[in-house]
């Protein structure tokens, strides 16, 4: 720990430049404070959560989310500059600056379920920062939401009658789990929605001012509160509009004997289309892409734009079509049956690098191939306990193991869900003899070297590829 820099503020009161709070500790909140924290000695920053037991984990060495890098930043700037804590009222009263970062899923139950988001959190929020404030703030909306979800903000916000005026901007989040801390230090972009009147052209420029401390003036964007809103979803529908796209190539490959690996190379190096987000997998998963993508086809219905509604929703339809194709090649392989056969899942993570299982497409295979009665065994560096709890409801039909080799020990086949480079370092030719024959690897994310793997004795089955079979 630090000693705290201390400042001079308008007024001559010796304190923070600015204090600045975040309402929901989540896997955006905690790492986007703590990078502002630590690149923002001047800046108070407080994050505050209604979970105890997440504010005591950042509180602790045991931070709540597994990160490359967090920690080191965390360290840094905790109980120096940076502060978690469940004192969310006195936050709100204390802070000059509100991001909210509070969860926005989709909608279970009412009008819109199962599309639309779930702005209880958030709207509970804004009361909260209404009933506990009593001078002017810029709040700042972090989570991903609706576009025109700052109008209904500012409503509730200035419907006051303690003559208090909030500037609601958006400033929405691009980071992708697994790489926040690089994402947050070195941005793409830095995007910052306000309204075009005198008062939210100032409040955008003291937003600006916190990114302008480490990200390039360049990189960071000023925008219409709608753009900057309506930015975010479009972003990631078209992240995972490309994952679809060249999915749907590798069901093609499959039956040409092309190679998808080379059909995205052979696209990608044009430079209009790049090679980003090209690699085929299992599906895309992720607490995001597919309520984004829902959400955005909801509000494109509420407009009446139904023809656009369906374009995105066939991203989502392709992606749940992905993963179970990859089911059904499982099975088909397998001489049509996979009762009784025990299969080793190698990572249930949704990419490498994280901890986090929401959406994995690897809670649809694994309940899959519970439902054809396989013997299921999930294997994660990381995820191992968010596994069990997706999975709670499966009973004794799936086995958790935290060795990959004690996993494979006695399988009919291996399932490759998540690209942790550790799989690709394992010994197979020990696991190979240690699995029932024939043995059977299927690679949902094209990870491994499948012409060694083919030699050792596997009948390989990889995504977007002619399979290497022994019969
Ligand atoms: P999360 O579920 O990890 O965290 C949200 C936190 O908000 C929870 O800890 C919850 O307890 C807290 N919370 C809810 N209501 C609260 C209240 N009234 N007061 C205090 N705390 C409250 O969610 P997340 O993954 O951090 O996502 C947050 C937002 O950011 C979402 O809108 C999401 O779409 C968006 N986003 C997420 C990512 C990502 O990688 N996870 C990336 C970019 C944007
Ligand atoms: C995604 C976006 O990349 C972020 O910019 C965004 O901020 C975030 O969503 C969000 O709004 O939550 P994230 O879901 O953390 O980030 O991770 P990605 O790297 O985008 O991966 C999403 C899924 O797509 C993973 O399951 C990954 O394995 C899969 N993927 C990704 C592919 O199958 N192929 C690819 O080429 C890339």
């Amino acid at each position: 720990m630090q000693a705290p820099f201390i400042f001079v503020r308008e007024g001559g009161v010796v304190g923070f430049a600015k204090d600045i709070l975040c309402i929901g500790a989540g896997y955006v909140g905690g790492p986007t404070m703590a990078m502002i924290a630590a690149r923002c000695p001047q800046y108070k920053v407080t994050v505050v959560d209604i979970n105890h037991a997440r504010i005591a984990a950042w509180q602790s060495d045991q931070l709540p989310i597994y990160e490359p890098g967090l920690d080191e930043v965390v360290r840094q700037a905790r109980d120096r500059n940076l502060f978690f804590s469940t004192h969310v009222e006195q936050g709100i009263r204390d802070a000059d600056i509100i991001f909210v970062s509070v969860n926005t899923p989709t909608k279970t139950f009412g009008q819109g379920a199962g599309r639309a988001a779930d702005l209880q959190y958030w709207e509970k929020t804004a009361r909260q920062i209404l009933e506990h404030a009593d001078r002017n703030k810029i709040v700042v909306e972090k989570s991903t939401l609706p576009v025109r979800t700052a109008e209904a903000m500012e409503r509730i916000l200035n419907a006051n009658t303690k003559n208090i005026r909030f500037e609601v901007l958006s400033n929405p989040e691009f980071l992708a789990e697994g790489s926040a801390i690089t994402d947050l230090e070195a941005p793409d972009r830095i995007l910052i929605g306000s309204k075009e009147t005198p008062e939210g052209i100032t409040a955008r420029k003291v937003i600006v001012d916190i990114y302008a401390n480490w990200v390039p003036r360049e990189n960071i964007i000023e925008s219409n509160v709608w753009s900057s809103e309506l930015s975010k979803l479009a972003a990631n529908a078209f992240l995972a509009q490309r994952i679809s796209s060249i999915n749907t190539i590798s069901a093609l490959c499959e039956k040409t004997e092309a190679d998808v690996d080379e059909v995205a190379y052979a696209i990608g190096k044009d430079s209009r289309i790049g090679p980003k987000f090209l690699k085929a997998s299992v599906g895309f998963g992720g607490s995001c892409f597919k309520k984004d993508i829902l959400n955005l086809v909801y509000i494109c219905h509420s407009y009446g734009l139904s023809e656009v509604a369906a374009y995105w929703e066939s991203v989502v339809k392709i992606n749940e079509w992905q993963e179970s194709r990859f089911v059904r090649t499982i099975l088909e392989s397998m001489f049509n049956t996979v009762a009784g056969k025990r299969i080793a899942l190698l990572g249930f993570a949704f990419k490498a690098n994280t901890g986090d299982t929401r959406e994995s497409p690897a809670i649809y295979i694994a309940r899959g191939l519970a439902e054809e009665r396989a013997e299921v065994v999930v294997t994660d560096p990381q995820a191992l306990a968010n596994a069990r709890d997706d999975l709670t409801d499966m009973g004794d039909r799936v086995h958790f193991e935290s060795d990959p080799y004690t996993a494979a020990e006695g399988a009919h086949a291996l399932a490759i869900l998540t690209e942790w480079d550790v799989y690709r370092q394992l010994d197979y030719a020990r696991i190979f003899a240690s699995m029932e024959q024939p043995a059977f690897l299927f690679d949902g994310r094209n990870i491994l070297d499948h012409h060694r793997l083919f030699e050792l004795g596997f009948n390989v089955f990889p995504i977007g590829k002619a399979a290497l079979k022994h019969f």
